[in-house]
């Protein structure tokens, strides 16, 4: 989440100007409220951006990245394609009749191409990790009591949904579309055959109560309300979860939960084993209903200190494979807090119904409610024992459970993750030399890669779409002209190198702007292959062209996810032969993730993390020397 995102918000939160509602949605793969949208009305509908203008920018995209061979055809096949009365036009044309019809044309196809519809396992592919500070847990008490904190932390951002007091956030004197906020709490994927769906239990008759807590793979129901509809305090929660830790000791315990990270056809057929039977249905409806789930999970074997939060960033994707921690998971659960008994804390989240930057800010939420005493009186009423949720494990279950701890475990040895904690600057350098940080960053990432390999690659970075009613993200193409200018003149000493890292980020934040104005070419080239797919009995050549597929491999998928809290989120790599890189810049220091697939001889995340490394500190002396010479 960027910094604007929350001096906009907290000015409003003090102001108290603003009145924000639950919002409504028309995803049909989603259920939720149907309150009256007094904020969400005064939201923009996302534009169509005009075909010629994303033809032309999308062809300057290709331009450092494919051979001229290659682009003299992609021109021509651009040409027929904007041939006027031809396909293009028919296709815009359809697209704005859509926009017309629709509260958002892009996001229903977002989500079900993105997230529902992708096979792939959601855990380490889609799923984010989020990764906190170490907390110095002395003991199993502490573990405890810190699971409790974290969990009426929870509690009290719920509160502000349940209530609708959560502040609304402005951008550029915009609201922003605050609809992913109420998603992420009471909802579950569930997979399905072809496609999955998103459940959200929030909006029911009866909206859940409970969360659920994991340890040693045994899952419990732990009702977190009174009787009296308040919220219980931090002392009951850890007196709930002793009883829950005393009483699931045993380690022996079938890992149920790893079934969730299969490759989704492949959970979708155990899936409709597993709840054939009723006691298994039940548990894992409990499951599904939930708020959130806890994970408490068992210590990792010791590591150096270097490698430490690599170790933590891996349990966070993936729980460390079928010896550790991966069956203490529900992969499908939207939200899943991690408190291991080492200390190691952190979240991942099912993303299909929401992006990072409202996780995060929920996690910023619940790090400063912990910060707070506790003044709560207890009330001296007794608790009854968490619910353990039975399942019965026929010899069809236990082949699924093995099988998916197999998959499992190539999965964890097959993922390479790297934190590096830049601590040499932070997000003020670029500042005090006039430049945008995101733009900077992402500059370094050109650089790093390209000295790693000789040559730019297609780079994606997410941008929010949120001014817009139900957005969620558009894509800006890193790699231009412009940065693959300065990054083969960077180590060529004739070369005027500030000059042309200025200019370059100048480009990027002119894309950037139009991103998050819904003038991105992503999205709008996805709604056109969406509507052919939908209008045409066949596709149009230009989808169809290696350059589009050139383009779209994207090598570096970056993403910049900012909070207050020193975290960092972490994802996997888009393609088998690419990188993933989330980065929160904090004002003084920059924390990165990379992560890479072992199984491709070219990658390393390592290796790229040490260029990043080198190429923010010589982008530094470069500014340095520039401004000394002035
Ligand atoms: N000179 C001085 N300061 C500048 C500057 C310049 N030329 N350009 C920008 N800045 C400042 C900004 O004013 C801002 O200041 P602040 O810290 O006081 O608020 C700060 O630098 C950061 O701006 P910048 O680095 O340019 O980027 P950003 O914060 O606007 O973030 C995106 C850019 C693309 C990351 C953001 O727009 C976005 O879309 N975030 C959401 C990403 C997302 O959804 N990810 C999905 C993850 S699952």
């Amino acid at each position: 989440m960027c910094s604007w995102f929350f001096l906009v918000l907290f000015s409003f939160t003090r102001t108290g100007l603003v009145k924000p509602c639950r919002l409504l949605s028309p995803l049909p793969v989603v259920q939720i409220s149907e309150r009256p949208l007094v904020h969400q009305e005064s939201l923009l509908k996302l534009p169509v951006p005009p075909l010629q203008q994303t033809c032309v920018r999308y062809l300057a995209s290709l331009e450092p990245l494919i051979s001229e061979e290659e682009m003299t055809h992609t021109h021509k096949l651009m040409d027929e394609f904007l041939r006027p009365g031809g396909v293009g036009e028919r296709l815009q044309k359809s697209l704005e009749r859509r926009a017309r019809k629709t509260e958002n044309w892009l996001t229903d196809w977002w989500m079900q191409s993105s997230y529902l519809d992708s096979r792939m396992p959601v855990a380490m592919y889609t799923s984010p990790g989020v990764v906190l500070p170490k907390m110095h847990l002395q003991d199993r008490q502490g573990q405890m009591r810190f699971a409790a904190k974290l969990i009426a932390g929870v509690l009290d951002f719920k509160s502000m949904i349940d209530s609708d007091t959560l502040p609304v956030e402005y951008l550029g004197g915009k609201p922003l579309c605050m609809d992913q906020y109420y998603r992420v709490l009471s909802s579950c994927r569930i997979p399905g055959p072809k496609r999955d769906t998103v459940v959200n239990y929030a909006i029911g008759k009866t909206p859940p109560t409970h969360i659920t807590v994991v340890h040693n793979f045994q899952f419990f129901v732990l009702d977190v309300y009174n009787s009296d509809g308040s919220p219980l305090t931090v002392d009951q929660l850890y007196v709930q979860l002793e009883k829950i830790w005393n009483s699931s000791l045993q380690t022996n315990k079938e890992p149920v939960g790893i079934l969730t990270s299969n490759h989704r056809n492949t959970w979708g057929k155990a899936y409709n084993n597993l709840i054939k039977d009723k006691t298994n249905k039940e548990s894992v409806r409990a499951i599904q209903k939930s708020i959130f789930t806890v994970c408490l999970d068992a210590p990792k074997p010791r590591v150096s200190d270097e490698m430490y939060f690599n170790k933590v960033a891996a349990q966070m994707l993936h729980g460390g494979g079928s010896r550790w921690n991966s069956g203490n998971r529900w992969f499908d659960k939207t939200l899943q807090f991690i408190i291991g008994e080492d200390g190691s804390c952190g979240l991942t989240y099912e993303h299909a119904p929401a992006e990072g930057p409202p996780i995060v800010f929920l996690v910023d939420h619940v790090v400063d409610y912990m910060k707070r005493s506790e003044m709560v009186r207890t009330p001296m009423i007794p608790l009854s024992m968490p619910q353990k949720l039975r399942f019965n494990i026929t010899p069809e279950i236990k082949k699924d459970i093995e099988k998916a701890k197999q998959n499992m475990n190539i999965m964890v040895h097959d993922l390479d993750v790297r934190v590096l904690n830049f601590t040499h600057y932070g997000r003020k350098f670029p500042k005090s030399h006039k430049m945008s940080p995101d733009a900077f960053i992402q500059m370094a990432f050109q650089l790093a890669y390209y000295r790693m390999y000789q040559t730019c690659c297609p780079t994606y970075e997410s941008t929010s779409l949120r001014m817009f009613k139900l957005g969620r993200t558009e894509a800006i193409r890193s790699t231009t002209t412009e940065s693959l200018q300065f990054t083969k003149a960077m180590d060529d000493p004739s070369k005027h190198k500030a000059a042309l890292l200025e200019k370059a980020i100048k480009v990027h934040r002119k894309h950037t702007h139009m991103a998050i104005h819904g003038q991105g070419i992503e999205r709008h080239m996805l709604g056109l292959k969406m509507i052919a797919i939908e209008d045409l009995t066949s596709l149009p050549e230009i989808f169809m062209d290696t350059s589009f597929a050139v383009a779209s491999h994207f090598n570096l998928y970056t993403s910049q996810v900012g909070s207050k809290t020193d975290c960092v989120m972490c994802l996997g790599p888009m393609v088998p032969d690419g990188y993933g890189i989330c980065y929160n810049p904090m004002d003084d220091h920059i924390n990165f993730a990379v992560t890479a697939f072992n199984s491709c001889e070219e990658t390393n995340a390592t290796k790229l993390s040490q260029f990043l490394e080198d190429s923010l500190l010589d982008m530094k002396t470069l500014l340095e020397q520039v401004s000394k010479t002035q």
